[in-house]
């Protein structure tokens, strides 16, 4: 196995030891099985290149100080893809397949584990696709899952530091009653543009708006909104086409523990100058500051211009203190690799 720098971990793939491969067919799952090579022979008709009938999820693993490794909350990421194979009329994976290939992927690539104090996890990515042949457009008669795991630092570098938003009122998200609240390929292709777009004006992250007026703040093109009112209460959208994110649904609940308000509502892009912190959350990003909001000219301070204020701290430390083992797993999220 090559050297890993754990330290210097950025959010990019590395080749681990093998991922985990399951088939549907004929109406049943095969028993799943590890494969090496990272490469899949793919049917040039499959569904999944064609008409992008794919769904993926997004989760972490953590060493622990405890010695323990332990995945973090995957049945919500069980229940969030059954729901986006429901919307894509794909087969749906059972919650006990989906948990027990976590499991079984993980433990055959346990020494991709980013060592506990590293500040590093392994990233388990849940792949779900049709495979079968499909020309006319129609649902495929067969399909493939996998899970492949990687070892994943900072999705932004620098950990814990504020970066700087922009809303590309030229460009939406996700139309309303259309797939914004499932987690399909297809989102993050019609991202790429804008991104790209935002990058150039020297943005890491976009910021969308409702597409209908432009009026509500969504979210970020690969995280969930939250901010911090003057009166101290966490406020986060309430919208039917955001992915419902689970680091989202994770700190609020930290929140609550702590005691602060936590509301769930509409929220108007003319309130963003009003919150004393933005962030972004979620699996990849966890909870980055963000320091302004740029829209038509106009650059809205959202929060300190480095490092983060002080509440979005609290909320970061909180939760990595569960997912690391350093705090109580009060609500049990924590699922040991055993
Ligand atoms: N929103 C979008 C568009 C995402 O891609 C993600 C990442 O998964 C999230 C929100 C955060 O969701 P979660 O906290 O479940 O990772
Ligand atoms: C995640 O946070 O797990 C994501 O899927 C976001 C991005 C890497 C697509």
């Amino acid at each position: 196995m090559a050297t890993i720098d754990w330290k210097n971990l950025g959010f990019s793939y590395t080749q681990t030891n093998c991922h985990i491969q399951y088939v549907w067919k004929n109406g049943r799952w095969s028993d799943g099985e590890l494969v090496e090579s990272p490469y899949i022979p793919i049917h040039i008709a499959a569904s999944a290149l064609h008409y992008g009938q794919e769904a993926f999820e997004g989760l972490k693993v953590f060493a622990r100080k405890d010695g323990k490794v332990s995945l973090f909350r995957p049945v919500e990421n069980a229940k969030r893809l059954a729901m986006s194979a429901r919307r894509v009329c794909m087969a749906e994976v059972p919650e006990e397949m989906f948990l027990d290939a976590c499991q079984r992927v993980v433990k055959a690539n346990l020494e991709f584990v980013p060592p506990y104090g590293t500040g590093g996890s392994m990233y388990v990515r849940p792949l779900l696709f049709g495979s079968g042949a499909q020309i006319g457009v129609a649902p495929a008669s067969e399909y493939t899952f996998l899970v492949l795991v990687t070892p994943v630092g900072p999705y932004y570098k620098g950990g814990l530091q504020a970066v700087k938003a922009i809303v590309l009122d030229d460009y939406d998200r996700a139309a309303p009653r259309g797939t914004g609240h499932i987690k399909i390929g297809g989102n993050y292709a019609a991202s790429l543009y804008p991104h790209i777009q935002a990058a150039k004006a020297g943005y890491p992250v976009e910021l969308y708006l409702d597409p209908v007026e432009h009026k509500w703040v969504e979210e970020f093109s690969t995280s969930n909104f939250l901010a911090i009112t003057k009166e101290g209460a966490y406020v986060t959208p309430k919208t039917p086409s955001i992915l419902p994110s689970i680091t989202n649904l994770t700190l609020q609940q930290i929140a609550r523990d702590m005691g602060m308000p936590v509301d769930v509502r509409p929220i108007a892009f003319s309130e963003v100058a009003d919150f004393t912190e933005v962030a972004a959350c979620g699996t990849a990003v966890v909870v980055t500051p963000v320091s302004s909001i740029e829209r038509a000219g106009t650059v809205y301070k959202t929060g300190p211009q480095a490092g983060a204020g002080p509440v979005m701290e609290k909320l970061y430390k909180a939760v990595q203190g569960i997912q690391y083992g350093q705090e109580p797993d009060l609500h049990g999220w924590n699922v040991d690799v055993d």
